[in-house]
């Protein structure tokens, strides 16, 4: 029940209003096709719908009928008698050229982004890839190395950088008020957050690859890194455990009657880590699925001339609920300015969608790009090598 709760929340915080913008050109449609019909498929499907430029030409998914029973949910709003979706993996969706496809959203679990990602962009086909961009840093820099090559659009799944909130974040750092920022305290999590939604994709070596870590800590990582200009990350010293997620006492499983799940779950519920970055910038990170405790802290931003306190949240995937605050000292007063909230903090999924295919439209900048990205998939991976071999390794992103 509380699980069915969280997934409601966190789907309800994908509608809203539409996207602000200019006036979208309709008169030119845009061919998408979704590969992997599972749970944020939908939050694909519902945005793409919105937008009077897209015509849903296709969809492709492992289990057989699966793409075509996603698609029947939305026969009462648009015709989907057309959609083609009778394909057995992406691969054959991607080689179907009657399909004349423009853009794809890769919804798939994050062991197969990167086969999905490369493909559709060998294929010449603007890509959307959910978050976290893969797996390991390998991945990463193949999937960058595709990109570059096609000359195509990739934009990441990062939804909350459309938030006001999460862009003052940036501009508080941008302003100079802090001064030089040389410490970086960011994570987040919930009590009982383990997420099995629809099944064990999230939470199986298999499919996953990576469990809080990627899941919510790839949010956590960008809502800072993002907003000091993504300096490049040096050397990492991680850690990374499954107490709650290989028991069978986990109070999720036993609430929802999955106990058998213990079993399967082969990734991280709890992953913390020391990074050194380039500029002298430390930045310290923990996230959890599930713990003994209600935060694991605020976020801060230390400088020189001021800090900055942002509210914690379970995840990061939209924006935050409280003020943030300002730490600075004036005149030889200690101060503490609120920074109100800014409204606007809706329909983040729209403008996810929409920002993606006004650039695969006009050749623009990718929204949410990889060459940021790939620092996010850089520390994630180096906080998994530091976990595996007990001490601290260093990261190195090849040219591209
Ligand atoms: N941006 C967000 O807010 C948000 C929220 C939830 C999930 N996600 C991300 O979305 C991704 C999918 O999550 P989900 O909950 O929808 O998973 P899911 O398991 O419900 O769905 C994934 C689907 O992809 C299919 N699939 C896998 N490989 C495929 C391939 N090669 N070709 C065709 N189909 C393939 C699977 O059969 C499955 O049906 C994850 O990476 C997750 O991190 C993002």
């Amino acid at each position: 029940m509380a699980q069915e709760k969280n997934e409601k929340a966190v789907l309800d915080a994908f509608k809203g209003v539409q996207a602000n913008g200019p006036a979208v050109d309709a008169s030119k449609k845009v061919r998408v096709g979704i590969i992997g019909c599972g749970w944020i498929a939908d939050a694909h499907m519902t945005s793409y719908l919105k937008q009077p430029d897209v015509e849903i030409v296709a969809g492709a998914d492992l289990v057989p009928g699966k793409a075509a029973a996603f698609f029947a949910k939305y026969a009462d709003k648009v015709d989907v008698s057309g959609i083609k979706c009778d394909y057995p993996s992406h691969k054959e969706m991607i080689a179907d050229k009657s399909l004349k496809l423009d853009c794809v959203s890769i919804c798939t679990y994050n062991r197969t982004h990167a086969v999905c990602a490369i493909d559709a962009l060998n294929a010449g086909i603007n890509v959307l890839l959910e978050k976290p961009m893969c797996v390991t840093l390998d991945e990463a820099v193949e999937i960058c190395r595709a990109e570059k090559k096609s000359g195509k659009v990739l934009s990441i799944g990062f939804q909350p950088r459309f938030d006001p909130n999460m862009q003052m974040i940036g501009k508080v750092c941008r302003s100079g008020e802090l001064g030089k920022i040389y410490y970086i305290q960011t994570g987040g999590g919930r009590r009982q957050g383990i997420p099995f939604p629809y099944g064990t994709s999230f939470i199986e070596d298999k499919t996953a690859g990576l469990g809080a870590l990627g899941d919510i800590g790839c949010y956590s990582l960008d809502c800072v890194l993002n907003a000091i200009g993504y300096p490049k990350p040096l050397t990492v010293s991680g850690y990374k455990s499954a107490y709650f997620g290989t028991s069978k006492e986990y109070a999720g499983y036993v609430n929802s009657g999955h106990t058998d799940y213990a079993d399967k779950f082969g990734v991280d519920d709890f992953a913390a880590a020391f990074i050194r970055l380039e500029g002298g910038i430390i930045l310290d990170f923990r996230i959890a699925w599930a713990m003994h405790l209600d935060s694991p802290g605020d976020t801060i931003i230390m400088g020189t001339k001021g800090s900055l306190r942002v509210p914690a949240t379970e995840c990061w995937n939209g924006s935050f609920d409280k003020p943030m605050k300002l730490y600075k000292n004036v005149a030889g007063q200690d101060v503490v300015t609120e920074i109100p909230l800014v409204p606007g903090s809706v329909g983040l999924f729209e403008r996810k969608i929409r920002t993606f295919l006004d650039a695969s439209k006009n050749g623009g900048k990718s929204p949410v790009p990889s060459s940021q990205i790939i620092y996010n998939q850089a520390i994630i991976d180096g906080i998994a090598r530091s976990a595996d071999a007990g001490r601290e390794v260093e990261i190195h992103v090849p040219e591209i």
